[in-house]
């Protein structure tokens, strides 16, 4: 069955697990998503959500790496170009929609072709965007505690 994937705000009942974890420096988010990364098994929808510089793409660094995708120092923030592939034991899609404004869908950015096969999708910004998918989902916020720490809440919700 294919749903509406709620981007912002609702959770939806089939929610399964969820667990945080608190990091001290960027190196042990990149840790952490490391071991994500390692975890996951393509279809895998990454819905990062937080504010401005907190940490985001330091842990989808962390993530690709994980995968085998790119090492982490490869890994950058597709502010300017949206998308970001890379290719390891998983597609890996990178995408960034800060600087998209109002909603969109996948067709009118030109991203139709994310979920034509199996692949890791990591969405910064997630709530700009509407779309449908019957993937898993991994929902996971940042939040600021202090300069270098961070509470990264971690939440499977389970395919249609
Ligand atoms: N515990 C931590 N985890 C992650 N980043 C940290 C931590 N402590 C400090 N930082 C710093 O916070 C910044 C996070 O930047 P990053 O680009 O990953 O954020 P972002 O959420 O992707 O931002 P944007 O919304 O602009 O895309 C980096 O400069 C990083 O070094
Ligand atoms: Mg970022």
């Amino acid at each position: 069955m294919r749903f509406l994937v709620p981007t912002s705000g609702f959770i939806p009942s089939a929610a399964v697990a969820s667990r945080e974890i608190v990091t001290h420096s960027s190196d042990e988010t990149i840790e952490r998503g490391r071991e994500i990364g390692t975890s996951l098994e393509p279809p895998v929808l990454i819905l990062l959500s937080g504010e401005l510089g907190v940490g985001k793409t330091t842990l989808t660094k962390g993530i690709v790496s994980g995968l085998g995708a790119a090492r982490e120092e490869d890994v950058t923030s597709p502010t300017f170009t949206l998308v970001h592939k890379y290719q390891g034991r998983a597609r890996v899609y990178h995408v960034d929609l800060y600087r998209i404004s109002g909603f969109h869908d996948l067709e009118t950015l030109g991203l139709e072709d994310l979920f034509s096969e199996d692949a890791v999708v990591i969405v910064e910004w997630p709530d700009r965007l509407t779309l449908r998918t019957d993937w898993p989902i991994l929902r996971i916020g940042l939040e600021h505690v202090s300069e270098d720490a961070r509470r990264i809440r971690l939440e499977t919700v389970a395919s249609g």
